[in-house]
């Protein structure tokens, strides 16, 4: 079981964010606006599939994992409300969220399948975010030249992924959702997510004018596709979820502990005196 708190960010989210907010660079903005148009809606349906495994548990398992759970939804909640806020400045910035309404499709199509089907898209997701919350508190660099604020909020994020990844992976194992199902769930969350996030970076892009700039693109790749980049330098770690003996804390995840526990000055922890 992993103790999960819920941590109140203390950042000010009412000055507005400019549209190249991640240290002026095309790229690097429009790629993690994009990443942070898919949140809300995202953590939503995490936290209502993570609930809904949780409710077809025998009663003794459901007391098992209540309190963790607990502590996810409420991490998600705040990661959604905080980015509902990030999005609300880009909204006025006129950066339309595509992304979202593409989501909120597909989940209205597919609402009607099986629990266990939900809680693998969700552990295939957070698997997603997990590695790359990883890859970005190191690779700090990623968000050079923003805001220390906005560096805080995408830190405290990566951090608290991290923090709980195990949690829909062990729901999903606990009502019995096979290894076939884990892995074809898996594969579609790969090429869904990544088709989108890029399809919704290419738009912000475009919105800032710079999608045919030669900048933008050196930037997109030293991000994503150089060796240690983002998305090249995470293949192997992608690769070890297909594993039929994984588990998500086979991965470390000291640096998110280490990140928690240098930066408490920037929140606070809910339902404790600060
Ligand atoms: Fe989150
Ligand atoms: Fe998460």
């Amino acid at each position: 079981m992993t103790d999960l708190v819920v941590r109140r960010l203390l950042i000010d989210l009412d000055t507005p964010i400019a549209a190249r907010w991640n240290g002026g660079d095309a790229f690097r903005s429009a790629f993690f606006s994009a990443l942070s148009m898919s949140f809300p809606v995202g953590e939503q349906y995490f936290m209502d599939a993570v609930r809904s495994g949780l409710k077809t548990l025998p009663e003794p398992e459901r007391q098992k994992f209540a309190q963790e759970v607990h502590g996810f939804i409420g991490q998600e909640a705040t990661h959604r409300r905080i980015h509902s806020l990030f999005n609300g400045h880009l909204a006025k910035l006129g950066f339309k969220n595509d992304i979202e309404r593409r989501a909120l499709k597909r989940l209205k199509a597919n609402a009607h399948r099986d629990v266990r089907i939900h809680v693998a898209a969700t552990a295939a997701t957070e698997h997603f975010t997990a590695i790359f919350a990883d890859w970005m508190l190191h690779h700090p660099e990623a968000l050079e030249g923003s805001e220390p604020r906005l560096k805080t909020l995408w830190l405290w994020h990566s951090a608290e992924e991290s923090e709980h990844r195990n949690t829909a992976f062990d729901i999903y194992q606990a009502i019995s959702g096979n290894h076939a199902w884990r892995l074809r769930i898996f594969r579609y969350i790969t090429v869904i997510f990544l088709t989108d996030v890029l399809r919704q970076t290419i738009q912000n892009l475009w919105h800032d004018d710079s999608l045919f700039k030669w900048s933008t693109w050196q930037s997109g790749f030293q991000l994503l596709m150089a060796k240690d980049g983002m998305f090249r330098g995470n293949y192997g770690l992608w690769r070890d979820y297909l594993a039929p003996d994984f588990h998500p804390s086979q991965h470390d995840a000291s640096i998110a502990k280490q990140w928690l526990q240098e930066n408490t000055s920037q929140f606070t922890v809910v339902g404790q005196a600060a």
